[in-house]
């Protein structure tokens, strides 16, 4: 179909570019010229061709490869009647034209309402056809898209409806939270009041012990004062009692003693004159005889407990307030000092001269009451010193005659030429000395050596000009050495505090 259209319309070209060219050649002949018009649907033919003029025979013309021409009848003329025939010829080839033209035009309308019915119809069929492909497949797109949509508003309404039950349930718990908040709000506004209530106590019960803890202070300051107060006259009260008791116990044997006195003056005034001498055998000691009454120094006889027979002895009445009992006497060498052990425990010599105690009686006074011990000591060049002990103690014969001294002052030497404690008594035939030799035969005498220790007034008596270095004489260390033999020594003893 489209190729016989094309033909046709290539037909249709050539024709008219035919005419064009005659009509050309017309208008320059004779400028006249008649308008066709083919109207075919929306488009319009317009085809103009000259009108039949008398015009000079031109033979190349028609002398074309054009078929059209040479179907022309323009062949056949003849040149004898020319203006005339020619005229009608032309006239008939026109018509002729005219006439094939018209016959050509319909048919070509014809031809073209049908190719264009034709296409028309198709046109329509084919659009139909796509539009109806179009519609279904459109239609399918719809359905499937409008199951989306379903499948969409379903998920949106179960995400809603989930939604919304959560809101139902968030709005129940924020319910819940509203009434536990307004709970705990007021359990708040409780609290806050039993705070400040509590704050309240607590500072009144602050003010309280402040007050408290200033009273609290006054008063340990007061104590403190009191207590210093107290601990001073505490302090006084004791040194008093200190004092009072001395004075007591001083007080209480010296009115033993006056009651021991009267007694025996009322012995002796009951008597008379001749039992003064029963009324001497009750003295113990020279302090007694003294206090009795007698203040001369001599020979007095007393009788001390545990000791059988009344012992003879020489009274100091004199020396440092008197009332001395002596233990030994050394002055010019009469009485020989080397002797044992039991002459050492009785005693030997005259009470008059040289002699010495007895350690037994020693021992007996001193374990009845306290005494103290001087010792006077004199050297060749008449100088004196003496030595005293406060406290003086002598042991039993079981215990070697142990002495025991405390309490020393006096000027010969500083400090004591005696042990003071714990040194036993030796003999030649008792050795108990702390010396691996024996110092009682060593240095001569009986003493309490030590090892051998830095005093011994027993000692051999060496005479004037004799009695330097000799280390078996009569020493006192502290008072002129230890090889210096004194020319005269006394040891005596009476009770303590007088
Ligand atoms: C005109 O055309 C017809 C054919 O269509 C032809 O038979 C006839 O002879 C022609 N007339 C002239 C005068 O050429
Ligand atoms: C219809 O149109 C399609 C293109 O849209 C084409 O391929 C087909 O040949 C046409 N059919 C007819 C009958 O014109
Ligand atoms: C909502 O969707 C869930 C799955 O996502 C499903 O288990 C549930 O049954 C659905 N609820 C409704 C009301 O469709
Ligand atoms: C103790 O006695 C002495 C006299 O013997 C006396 O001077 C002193 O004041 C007395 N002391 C006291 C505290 O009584
Ligand atoms: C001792 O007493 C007598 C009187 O009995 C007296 O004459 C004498 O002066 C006294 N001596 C001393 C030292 O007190
Ligand atoms: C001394 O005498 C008393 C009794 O007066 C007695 O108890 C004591 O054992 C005696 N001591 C010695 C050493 O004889
Ligand atoms: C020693 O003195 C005593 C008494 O003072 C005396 O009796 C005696 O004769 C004297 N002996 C010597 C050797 O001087
Ligand atoms: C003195 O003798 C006693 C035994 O009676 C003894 O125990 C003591 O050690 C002696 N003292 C010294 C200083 O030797």
């Amino acid at each position: 179909m489209p190729s016989r259209l094309a033909m046709l319309l290539g037909g249709l070209l050539l024709i008219v570019a035919s005419t064009t060219v005659a009509q050309r050649r017309g208008q320059e002949a004779a400028g006249r010229r008649r308008a066709h018009r083919v109207q075919h649907g929306q488009c319009s033919y317009t085809f103009v061709l000259p009108e039949p003029e008398p015009c000079p025979p031109e033979p190349e013309a028609f002398g074309g490869s054009n078929s059209l021409q040479r179907d022309s009848p323009a062949a056949a003329l003849n040149l004898g009647d020319w203006p005339s025939q020619r005229m009608r010829q032309l006239e008939k080839v026109l018509e002729n034209n005219t006439q094939w033209l018209q016959k050509l035009e319909r048919y070509i309308q014809m031809n073209l309402r049908l190719e264009l019915a034709q296409a028309q119809q198709h046109m329509v069929q084919n659009q139909t056809a796509t539009m109806l492909e179009l519609g279904t497949s459109l239609l399918t797109q719809t359905t499937a898209q409008t199951r989306k949509l379903t499948d969409v508003e379903a998920q949106v309404l179960n995400q809603t409806s989930r939604m919304e039950i959560q809101l139902l349930e968030t709005s129940l718990s924020t319910n819940k939270l509203e009434k536990q908040l307004l709970l705990q709000g007021h359990e708040l506004h409780r609290l806050q009041g039993h705070n400040s209530a509590l704050e309240t106590r607590v500072q009144a019960l602050e003010t309280q012990q402040q007050a408290e803890l200033a009273s609290l202070r006054g008063e340990k300051e007061r104590l403190r004062r009191l207590l210093g107060r107290q601990s001073g006259a505490l302090a006084g009260l004791e040194r008093t009692l200190r004092a009072a008791s001395s004075n007591s116990s001083l007080l209480q044997r010296q009115q033993h003693q006056l009651l021991q006195s009267v007694q025996r003056l009322m012995r002796v005034m009951a008597q008379g004159p001749a039992s003064i001498k029963a009324a001497e055998q009750v003295f113990q000691d020279c302090a007694e005889i003294q206090r009795f009454g007698a203040n001369a120094s001599g020979i007095y006889t007393i009788h001390v407990a545990n000791v059988t027979e009344p012992r003879k002895v020489f009274c100091d009445m004199e020396a440092s307030g008197g009332g001395w009992t002596l233990i030994q006497r050394r002055e010019n060498g009469s009485v020989n000092f080397q002797r044992n052990w039991k002459d050492y425990k009785q005693g030997f010599g005259n009470p008059a001269g040289e002699h010495w105690l007895g350690n037994e009686v020693v021992h007996q006074l001193t374990s009845r009451a306290t005494y103290s011990l001087r010792v006077e000591l004199q050297d060749w060049e008449g100088n004196e010193a003496y030595a005293q002990y406060e406290h003086f103690q002598l042991g039993s014969e079981g215990q070697l005659y142990r002495l025991s001294l405390s309490g020393y002052s006096g000027s010969a030497g500083r400090q004591s030429s005696l042990v003071l404690q714990g040194t036993n008594f030796s003999t030649r035939d008792a050795d108990n000395d702390n010396c691996l030799c024996k110092c009682a035969q060593m240095l001569s005498g009986g003493w309490w050596f030590d090892a051998c220790g830095l005093s011994n007034l027993n000692g051999i008596y060496y005479p004037a000009r004799h009695h330097v270095r000799k280390l078996n004489g009569i020493r006192w260390h502290y008072f002129q050495g230890p090889s210096y033999s004194l020319r005269a020594t006394r040891m005596m003893m009476r009770p303590s505090g007088i």
